[in-house]
């Protein structure tokens, strides 16, 4: 018998979900995709999650990422999301407006790590990894093993008087018009300084633009190994139908 989720992923442009084959990872059916209202406050965005839940007709269990960390069900933190989020209570918030069914709130960042590391680079299984999400900021998850450890930011670790996230993400690319020369140099800075911090066995980089890896991994220069994430855009959505079937609830 096929496992099947239900994972949704809120990002700061669209708010996506799908049905998950739990055990290949593949998306069974349509992908649905609403805009993020605006303002994205807490109410509005579990309004969309319901109409995308709706639209799927789907009655189980739901996984839900934000970029935010999720500290006992709780957001704690609105460094890309509507700053109304701190505090709010994200088991009240998503069962109030689904109604009464199992939930699982993740950062976004550690969905998508958990997804890459179970369907991903077999070399991800095992040892300590890494996974880094470039976009408008930087996530991270580290795992060990497989097994994560859950709501480490290191996007905001400040190197050199600055965070991590506002030099060296994807959107600071664009913003600042940076060449992948130039910009893999300001991501091997970060990457060092995570080495030498952590020491990890692996590095795995994910986010839109692991998909141009060719152009900017090769470039970078550290000591840990270095691989392009192979989810691509499914990893928030598998890693959050995981996240409710494993009852991850950080
Ligand atoms: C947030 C993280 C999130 C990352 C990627 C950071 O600014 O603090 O929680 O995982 O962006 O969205």
């Amino acid at each position: 018998m096929t496992r099947i989720g239900f994972g949704i992923d809120v990002g700061g442009s669209g708010v996506k979900g799908a049905r998950v084959d739990l055990d290949t990872g593949e998306f069974i059916g349509e992908r649905i995709k609403i805009l993020t209202p605006k303002p994205a406050t807490p109410d509005a965005v579990a309004d969309t999650i319901l109409q995308i839940v709706r639209a799927a007709e789907w009655e189980g269990p739901v996984g839900i990422t934000i970029p935010s960390v999720v500290h006992g069900q709780r957001a704690l933190t609105a460094a890309n999301i509507d700053p109304t989020w701190v505090d709010t209570d994200v088991q009240e918030l998503f069962t109030r407006h689904l109604g009464d069914r199992e939930i699982s709130v993740i950062n976004d960042a550690d969905a998508a790590g958990i997804a890459e590391v179970m369907f991903g680079d077999e070399q991800s299984r095992s040892g300590a990894v890494i996974f880094l999400t470039f976009g408008t900021g930087i996530g991270s998850a580290f795992l060990v093993n497989g097994t994560l450890f859950p709501n480490t930011e290191i996007g905001h670790l400040i190197i050199d008087g600055i965070e991590a996230e506002h030099f060296a993400s994807s959107a600071v690319k664009e913003r600042e018009e940076l060449g992948y020369g130039k910009w893999a140099k300001r991501v091997t800075a970060v990457l060092r300084e995570y080495e030498r911090l952590f020491w990890p066995d692996l590095f795995v980089v994910g986010g839109g633009i692991s998909r141009k890896h060719e152009k900017w991994v090769p470039r970078l220069e550290c000591n840990t190994p270095v691989i392009p994430a192979q989810l691509r855009n499914t990893a928030g959505i598998v890693g959050a139908a995981m996240a409710v079937e494993q009852g991850l609830k950080p």
